[in-house]
This record gives C-alpha cells, structure tokens and sequence, in this order.
C-alpha cells in the first residue's frame, strides 16, 4: 500500500514535471485571495467593509499575456460570492466569468479556484464581487496584464506603475443599501468619493472633517509614470485630474489609445484607463489629485469629492489652495461626449500580437445582427420598482445558462430578447439574447433616462463607433467611427443619447450585458448573450471545469467533498495528491 502510494507520488511528479517543461512557454499564477469583512474608517466613521487578504481595497493582480492564473477564493462573508474579472476576455469559458448567469455562488465558508488563461489581451482591468451590491462595500482590486516582453508598447517603459481605485462611496454598507433598494428607494447621495479606499485629504476644512487618513502617491521628480485609473464606484461619474499635471491617454480597457493630452477626464462606472504623467512640475508643494462627481448639482456635491496627493520625493510643502476647476460645461452638454469620441484606437500599435490593432478591420464587416436596447427611468412591476432594458427585467434563472444548457435542463430561460424594446408593460423575465457564432452583432444603447449609464459586456471587448444626443435612427449610421473607434469592455451612454457598439461574437459562451451602476443592475438592468458554435466541437469552448459548483436544478450533484478548506486536507495525503491531478488536469484541460 505505502509502496503503491510512492509510485503513485512518482508518477505524479513526473506528470507535473512534463507539463512544467511543456507549459513553459505560458507560466502559472496563482493568488490566495480570502475574502472577508474588516471594520475601516474611510469618511471618518467606522463600517465593514469587504477586504481581500485583510486589505482594503484588495491587492492587484499583475500579469503578463498568456498566463495562466488560478485565484483561489476563500468566501469569509457571511453571504454567497462570486468574483468577476471584470474586462478580462475568459476566452472560450463563460465557466470563469463569476456573475450568476453562468456560475454558480460560492457559499459562506467555502473556497473555488478560479482558473483561466489571460490569452491575446494586454491592459487595465478590475476585478469585483458582484452578488447582493457588495461591490459597495469593497472587494475590488485592479487586474494589470502585461504586454509580452518580445511585444513593445507604444511608449517608452514608464519609471513606475501606479494603481489609483476611485469610486463614490456611502457610509451605509451593502446590505443597508439593498434595504433601501427592496423598499423601493433611491440610494441618494453618496458620502464621499475615495481614492484607493481612502477619504479626502482635508483641502478645506469646512468640507472635509478632522483626521481622515487620505491616500498619497509618492513620486521621483522629472519622472514619467503610468497611472491606471478605474472607477470602481456605485453609480457617479467622475471627473478625474491632477492639479498643474497633463494626462496622456495611453490606454483603455485593452486598447492602446491615440496618445493625446487631457488636463482631466470623465472616468464612467466600470470603466479603466492608463495615463502617462510625467512630473515636470517644480515641487514648490505637493499636488491635489481629484476625483469629483459629474453631472451633478456642485455646490451640493461640494463634500462628495475625492482628494489624495501626489507629492514628490523633493516637494517643498503641502498642497493648497484651491482645487484644481472640473470642466465648466454646466451649459455645454456636448463637452463630455465630445471628449469622449476624441478617445481613439491607436491602428498601429501591437496590442497583446505582434500585428497592428488596426488590422481588424471592423469597418470593413458586415453586420448580421442589430439590438437597439432602451434603458427607461425606474418602473413598477407586480408592485416592486425595478429597472428594465427594453422593458425586461431580469430575473437570474435558478440554474446557470450554460449549467442548464450541459445539462439539458429545460426552461432555466428564453432565447427570445427583443432585437427592439417591447412596446407593452415591463415585465419580468430570464431573456437572454440569442448571439449568432461568428456573427458580428450591431447594439444600440438608447438611454432614455435622466441620469448617466454605463454597460459592459463580458467575455469582448467591444468597437465604439457612435454616440449622440437624440433617437438612434437608421441614419445615424452615417456618422459611424468605421476606422479607429476605440475596443473596450465598457462604454458610457449620456442620459438622452445613443451609444453605438460593434462586436464580433467569436467567444462561445453565455456573457453578461449590464449596466455598471449598481444600482439599476440589482433591480435588474442586465441580459446575456448566448453563443454557442452550432458545429460539434469542443475546440470553441472549454469544458466545464472539474471544481464546478452546482446549484439550482443540479444540486443535488454538488458533492459536499468537493468544497474543504485547507485545513480539512492537509495531512491526508492522498486527497493532496488528488487535489494536484486534478489542477493538473485542469491546466491540462487549459490546453486542450
Ligand atoms: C451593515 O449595516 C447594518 C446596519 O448598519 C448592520 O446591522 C450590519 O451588521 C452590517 N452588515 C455587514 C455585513 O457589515
Ligand atoms: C481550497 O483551498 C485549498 C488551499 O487553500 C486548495 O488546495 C483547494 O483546491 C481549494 N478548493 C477548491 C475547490 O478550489
Ligand atoms: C501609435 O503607436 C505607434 C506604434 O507603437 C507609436 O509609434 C505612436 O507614437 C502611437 N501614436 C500615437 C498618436 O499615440
Ligand atoms: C507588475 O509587476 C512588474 C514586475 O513584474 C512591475 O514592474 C510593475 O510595476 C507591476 N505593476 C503593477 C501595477 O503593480
Ligand atoms: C471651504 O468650503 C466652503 C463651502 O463650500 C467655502 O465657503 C469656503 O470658502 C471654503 N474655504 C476655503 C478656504 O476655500
Ligand atoms: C503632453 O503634455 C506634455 C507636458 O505635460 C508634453 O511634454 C507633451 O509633449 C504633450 N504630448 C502631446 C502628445 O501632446
Ligand atoms: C513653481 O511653480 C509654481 C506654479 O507654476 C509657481 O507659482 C512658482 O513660482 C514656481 N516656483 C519656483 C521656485 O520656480
Ligand atoms: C443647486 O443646489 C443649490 C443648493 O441646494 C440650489 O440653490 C441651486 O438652485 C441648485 N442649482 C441647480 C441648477 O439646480
Ligand atoms: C457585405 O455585404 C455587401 C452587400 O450585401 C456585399 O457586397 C459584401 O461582399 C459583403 N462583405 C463582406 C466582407 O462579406
Ligand atoms: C438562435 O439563432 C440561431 C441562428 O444563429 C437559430 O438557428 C436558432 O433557431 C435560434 N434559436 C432560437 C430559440 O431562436
Ligand atoms: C425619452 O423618450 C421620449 C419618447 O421618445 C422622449 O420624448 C424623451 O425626450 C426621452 N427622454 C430622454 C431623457 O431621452
Ligand atoms: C476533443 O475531441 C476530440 C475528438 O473528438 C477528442 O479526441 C478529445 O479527447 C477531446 N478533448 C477533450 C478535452 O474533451
């Protein structure tokens, strides 16, 4: 028996062994992530917040194109949980994508392993839980994926990266603010915005009370960095800058940008970019960075603003006076839309492959399917407010799409989203759309709401062709970017305005479409979009992984063994050596 158990060790090291060399080329990267409340003070009052290895925000993760990443999740809350990697492409495995149309929770007290391959993409990205609204309370970090040392970037290698999380923030956690939603109410007006999980720097004391710890990015003069900046927030838009320092746009979501100067710009929920700041100023003082509410009523929104320093290795003194001015548009509502269309693809950089961005000409692709989606103010259905997209509210199915579809479980949902919106009453429903494989899929975001959203589709990045105020009509066509529209995961629609989408739908799996703001995707402001390849292959989708998690109709085959913290395992070997074969068979399967 000890003898059999030797071999067997043996036999296993050499597998493993074999796959290292043969992996070589795509190295593994795993993170331990346990997830879990901490009490912090951000705005000056204590509250739990959602921390990830006991930080708050939790930690980066930083990779390099190919990789293959395990992050093992250990769910500390007392609630169900599913982390989302949000803008990473999942290519192939919807299986991965953490949001539950396609996973199954992980219940309080057990731990997954995410696994996947961050294949073909390079850029800013985040992750986030993204059940019961938690993402208000925490549990987001920046997900950075590097370019392949052989792939230059379209810039000299900046002297530093640096992370910067804003977002708008309430005192109230996320279960009080599902309370609010449940009763029908509107969240109101955030307390404050923070600045890597932290409060504002006290720039005026009127505003900003005594004793808040704020967040200060040390820095070399004469330096240039590159500053990724994600909006991690509820629901606000936010005016980013730094006073006296230009931002050059380097970077959005994936896609190397047309290089361009901004002395600040509107960062919409969900969304990501890379500036290249370079620290030609005369450190007389440190400087104020500032992230504010937009949009918004200002002398209202004065408190709701997010203050940190950048202060330089040699800098003279503290930051003062005033803060440097959001733009003054107050009467000039094409401002921000007009910066957002100057946000261009740079055609001839490599992005993650050696050939140019540029060289998927999307303007050149026929389109074979339009969905114009309407997202309306708030409505009542069988007496609970909740928000629709072309009047479908929706409601999660108790089984995943792609478990039920495995599975043959009938009825879990309905193919049958509307290419435009419904013209009776709102209604509840598990409408997904029905994607063509291969197709290339035309989305029309009509807001018709007063306030800003911003959407994002898993599993793509996606081309910004349009955006304006008004009905879209078949003429807006006419004004499409069909050359250097920038790709990216998350886009913003103006309140009154269209945004126009292209995607080419070449990941098979079901990918959530939804709004970013929490709100208004808690009441049920999302769909999916399901693709499968019609040809019997299983070289167009991952197989569903070993550790999958089974709920709904299909329980009842969720093993209980399946889920053990280490604890239970350590010091039984043989399920330790279990527990290798089958991470070894999942990379295997990685690469199947
Ligand atoms: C959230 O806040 C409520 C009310 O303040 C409190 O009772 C509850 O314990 C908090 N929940 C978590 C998970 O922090
Ligand atoms: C749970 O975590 C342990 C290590 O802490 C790991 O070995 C095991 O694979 C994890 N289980 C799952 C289902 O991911
Ligand atoms: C676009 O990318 C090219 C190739 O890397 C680079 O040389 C050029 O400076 C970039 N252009 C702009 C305007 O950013
Ligand atoms: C990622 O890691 C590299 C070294 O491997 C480091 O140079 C870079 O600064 C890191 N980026 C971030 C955002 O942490
Ligand atoms: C601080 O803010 C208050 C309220 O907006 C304003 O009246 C006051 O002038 C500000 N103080 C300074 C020193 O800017
Ligand atoms: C951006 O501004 C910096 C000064 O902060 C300047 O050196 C640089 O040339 C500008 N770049 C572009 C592309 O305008
Ligand atoms: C440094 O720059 C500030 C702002 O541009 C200017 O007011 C100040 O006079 C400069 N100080 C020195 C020592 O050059
Ligand atoms: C903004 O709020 C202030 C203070 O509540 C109010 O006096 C003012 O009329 C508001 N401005 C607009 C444009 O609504
Ligand atoms: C696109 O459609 C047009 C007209 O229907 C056709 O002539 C053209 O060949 C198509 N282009 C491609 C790339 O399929
Ligand atoms: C979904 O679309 C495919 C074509 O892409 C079609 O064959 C199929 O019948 C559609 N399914 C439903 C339920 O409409
Ligand atoms: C919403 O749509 C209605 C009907 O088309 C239109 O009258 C109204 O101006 C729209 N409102 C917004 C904010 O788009
Ligand atoms: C995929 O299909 C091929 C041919 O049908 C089969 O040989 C192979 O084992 C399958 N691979 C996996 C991972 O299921």
């Amino acid at each position: 028996m000890a003898l059999r158990s030797k071999f067997l060790a043996l036999f296993l090291i050499h597998i493993c062994l074999l796959l290292s060399l043969c992996l070589a080329a795509d190295p593994f990267v795993s993170y331990d992530f346990e997830v879990s409340y901490i009490t912090a003070s951000p705005l000056g009052v204590p509250q739990q917040v959602i921390a990830i290895n006991g930080k708050f925000p939790g930690p980066t993760i930083n990779v390099t194109t190919n990789n293959n990443v395990a992050i093992n999740i250990k769910n500390k809350l007392d609630e169900n949980l599913l982390m989302h990697w949000s803008g990473i492409q999942q290519r192939r495995s919807s299986w991965q994508d953490g949001v539950l149309g396609t996973n199954c929770p992980i219940p309080p007290k057990w731990n997954w392993t995410y696994q996947f391959q961050v294949k073909d993409q390079i850029g800013s990205f985040f992750y986030f839980p993204t059940l019961h609204m938690q993402r208000a309370s925490g549990g987001f970090g920046s997900f950075v994926i590097n370019n392949r040392a052989i792939i230059p970037i379209p810039f000299d290698t900046p002297h530093g990266d640096i992370v910067i999380l804003i977002g708008d923030w309430y005192k109230r956690n996320h279960t009080a603010l599902r309370k609010a939603l449940d009763a029908g109410k509107d969240l109101g007006m955030p307390d404050g915005v923070l600045i890597n999980g932290k409060g504002p720097y006290q720039y005026n004391t009127t505003l900003v009370p005594d004793g808040i710890d704020y967040e200060t990015i040390e820095v070399q003069p004469g330096k240039t960095y590159r500053i990724r900046v994600h909006n991690v927030g509820t629901s606000t838009s936010l005016n980013f800058r730094i006073q006296n320092h230009n931002l050059l746009l380097a970077e959005s979501e994936g896609s190397y940008t047309v290089q361009q100067n901004y002395t600040s710009l509107d960062i919409h929920v969900g969304q990501s970019y890379s500036f290249l700041v370079t620290m030609d100023q005369n450190a007389s003082t440190d400087y104020y960075i500032v992230a504010s509410a937009r949009f918004v009523n200002e002398s209202q929104w004065k408190r709701v603003t997010g203050v940190a320093i950048l202060h330089y290795t040699n800098s003279k003194g503290k930051a003062k006076g005033p803060l440097p001015e959001a733009p003054n548009d107050e009467f000039d509502k094409t401002f921000s839309m007009n910066q957002a269309r100057s946000i261009r693809w740079n055609v001839s950089a490599s992005g993650a492959r050696p050939n140019p961005q540029g060289s998927f000409r999307y303007g050149s692709i026929n389109v074979t399917d339009v969905y114009v989606l309407k997202n309306k103010p708030l409505v009542t259905i069988n007496g609970k407010r909740r928000a629709t997209l072309s009047g479908i509210s929706f409601v999660n199915p108790t089984t995943p799409i792609r478990l039920a579809d495995q599975f043959k479980v009938k009825g879990a949902y309905k193919l049958d989203f509307p290419e435009t919106p419904l013209t009776g009453p709102p209604k509840m429903a598990t409408s997904v759309i029905n994607g063509t494989y291969r197709g290339f899929m035309e989305v029309i975001l009509q807001n018709n709401d007063t306030k800003m959203h911003s959407y994002h589709l898993s599993g793509y990045a996606v081309f910004v062709v349009g955006m304006d105020y008004g009905e879209w009509t078949e003429n807006s066509r006419g004004t499409y970017n069909k050359w250097d529209g920038i790709a990216r995961s998350t886009v913003q629609a103006y309140p009154g305005a269209w945004t126009a989408i292209l995607v080419s739908l070449d990941n098979v799996g079901v990918w959530n479409l939804r709004t970013e703001n929490l709100d208004s995707w808690y009441l049920g402001q999302e769909t999916y979009i399901r693709i499968v390849n019609p040809e019997e292959t299983n070289k167009t989708e991952l197989p569903i992984p070993d550790n999958a998690l089974f709920c709904g109709e299909l329980s009842k085959l969720q093993k209980p063994e399946d889920i053990s913290f280490a604890a239970s395992i350590t010091g039984n070997r043989s399920k330790l050596l279990f527990m290798l074969l089958m991470a070894v068979c999942a990379l295997m399967s990685v690469f199947g």
